[in-house]
């Protein structure tokens, strides 16, 4: 299987399991103050619906469609709007990975390998337009 299609059976899978969301922001905001800072005046309940949407246009861009939304993303997270630093996709991918590990039942190496490469590609547009 392509890594694009193990990771939209993985997703589905996380998305399935009730508290994967409330579960990477909880790691995601403990990862570091500069992380907790940037989302003080946030509604997270909300936030989690927008990131199901997000995560979704990372996995559609690796199988092929343009980047229309990733770049109006690298926008609204550019320098001067909501100035979010380069190292901080960082934390971003690696509580994302370990939160994928702890809801999908089939985790196994090659799906997180399947995962870092399909959000690789996509943070690369993000951040690029930092
Ligand atoms: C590839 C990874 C990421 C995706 C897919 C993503 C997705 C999104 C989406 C869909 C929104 C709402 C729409 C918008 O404002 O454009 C948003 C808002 C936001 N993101 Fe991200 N994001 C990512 C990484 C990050 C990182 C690393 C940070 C750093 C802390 C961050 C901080 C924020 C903040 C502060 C908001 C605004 C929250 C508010 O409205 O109060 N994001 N993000």
């Amino acid at each position: 299987m392509r890594s694009d299609e193990i990771v939209m059976q993985s997703y589905g899978r996380c998305c399935a399991s009730a508290s994967f969301f409330d579960d990477f922001y909880q790691r995601f905001l403990d990862s570091s103050e500069e992380v907790r800072e940037k989302f003080v005046n946030t509604n997270m309940p909300a936030q989690k619906q927008l990131l199901r949407q997000g995560i979704l246009n990372l996995v559609l861009y690796s199988r092929g469609l343009p980047p229309t939304k990733l770049k109006a993303l690298a926008e609204s997270h550019s320098r001067g709007k909501l100035d979010v630093q380069p190292h901080l996709y960082e934390l971003w991918l690696e509580s994302l990975l370990l939160t994928i590990e702890q809801h999908d039942s089939s985790f196994d190496t090659s799906i997180k390998h399947a995962w870092a490469e399909v959000l690789r590609k996509g943070i690369d547009v993000i951040k690029s337009g930092y």
